[in-house]
Formats: structure tokens, sequence, C-alpha cells
């Protein structure tokens, strides 16, 4: 199947960067200061998935006073921010610079949609700030992913429909968003995460545009 599309909306981490792992490390390290049991596994739910509603996730019912939920949430993104401080553009994930550049060469709209608050600092530290033509973060929208709004908001900004855009994304609430949106839904990572999207690849390497979009 070849389609007519003409954006792009890339998720940033776990897709663009490897930043995925950071944000498990800086959970996992809240979780045992905690006491609260978590592991890898549990991580993969949070994938996508706000800084808030992660923690609801962690608490698992917890009943912590609003005040402590907060002590929680900035700690967990102060460890995460002291990761990210070091990141470079050797930390771009292989395969996704050529993949920008093929995309850009057919005239193809780029744009990052991330639930992360910290998306731009990311993008500035990889140094890819400038490929896109536009950038929605953790404050572009109240509804979060699994909702559509992330990447309706995108596309509106890109001026594109959604049924012309692709969504590359590794986290399940990320393809249920692009899925609910009306766009093409391009999973990276394992079946049981993304086999609901209309490809799947086991890392942004191995996608062949040539298969998904119609070159003129
Ligand atoms: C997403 C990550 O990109 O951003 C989630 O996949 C993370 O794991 C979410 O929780 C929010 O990030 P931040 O930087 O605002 O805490
Ligand atoms: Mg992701």
């Amino acid at each position: 199947m070849q389609l007519n599309l003409a954006a792009f909306i890339f998720d940033l981490d776990g897709v663009i960067t490897d930043t995925a792992e950071y944000h498990y490390l800086s959970w996992q390290r809240l979780a045992d200061e905690e006491g609260i049991p978590f592991s890898r596994q549990d991580n993969e739910q949070f994938r996508g998935v706000s800084r808030r509603d992660c923690l609801e996730i962690l608490l698992a019912g917890r009943n912590y006073p609003e005040k402590r939920v907060q002590e929680l949430l900035v700690r967990k993104n102060n460890y995460y921010q002291d990761l990210i401080n070091e990141i470079s553009s050797a930390n771009i994930i292989a395969g996704v610079l050529k993949l920008l550049k093929e995309l850009k060469q057919y005239r193809i709209k780029l744009a990052v949609a991330s639930a992360s608050k910290n998306a731009r600092f990311v993008i500035k530290k990889l140094g890819i700030e400038e490929i896109f033509d536009t950038i929605s973060d953790g404050y572009s929208v109240k509804k979060t992913k699994p909702a559509p709004d992330l990447f309706l908001h995108t596309a509106e900004k890109l001026r594109i429909k959604p049924a012309a855009c692709a969504v590359v994304e590794d986290a399940s609430a990320g393809i249920e968003a692009a899925l609910a949106a009306g766009m093409i839904a391009i999973g990276i990572g394992p079946a049981e995460r993304v086999g609901k999207a209309h490809y799947r690849f086991d890392l942004p390497e191995e996608i062949n545009l040539s298969d998904i979009i119609k070159v003129n």
C-alpha cells in the first residue's frame, strides 16, 4: 500500500532519541526511594503518558496528599533533567536523521508531537530544532495521549488534514492517539506494544519509506 502523505509527525522519547530509558531510570529511582514496587516491565505503561498520569499509575491508588504528589513529580523531573543535561546529537537513534532528510527531500512536512514538557530542551540538545516545521509538547494541549488532541493540534498548525499525516510512535498510548486522530500510525517496537499500528518496525532504521509513501 502506498499513500499520499503530506506530513510526518514524530514522537520524541523512544523514537527520535533514547530518552525513554532516562524516563524509566528516573521513575525507578523515585519508586525505590519511596519503597514502591516498580520494574522495567511496569514502565512499558508509562511510554507516551504524561508525568502526572505516570505517577497516578505508580501510586496505584495509594492516597498521597497533593503537596506530596507535587514533591514526587518535581523529584522525578529533577532526576530526568540531570540525565538529559548530558545528551547531544550522539543520542539520536540510528536511522532517524537519514529518515528526516529523506522526508524533507520529498517535501513532506515534519513535526514533533511529544507529551513531554522537556521536549523542546531535548530537541535543542540533540541539535535538530531547525529540521522541524513545528513542535508540540506537554504544554500544547490539555488532553494528552491516548487522546488524539496533540496530533490534531499539530496537524492544524501544519495546515494539513489528519488523513494526510503519518505518526511515528513507540507507545501504545501514542498509537491509540494517532488512530483516534484518523492518521496513519507507524509503530516502533514489539507487536505487544504497537501492534495496532498500520505499519510496525522494530527500529527506526528499518522504516522503508518507499513502502509507505507515494514518491512522485
Ligand atoms: C513522554 C514519555 O514523551 O513524555 C513519557 O514517553 C513521559 O514516558 C512523558 O512521562 C512526560 O514527560 P515529562 O518530561 O513532561 O515528564
Ligand atoms: Mg515515546
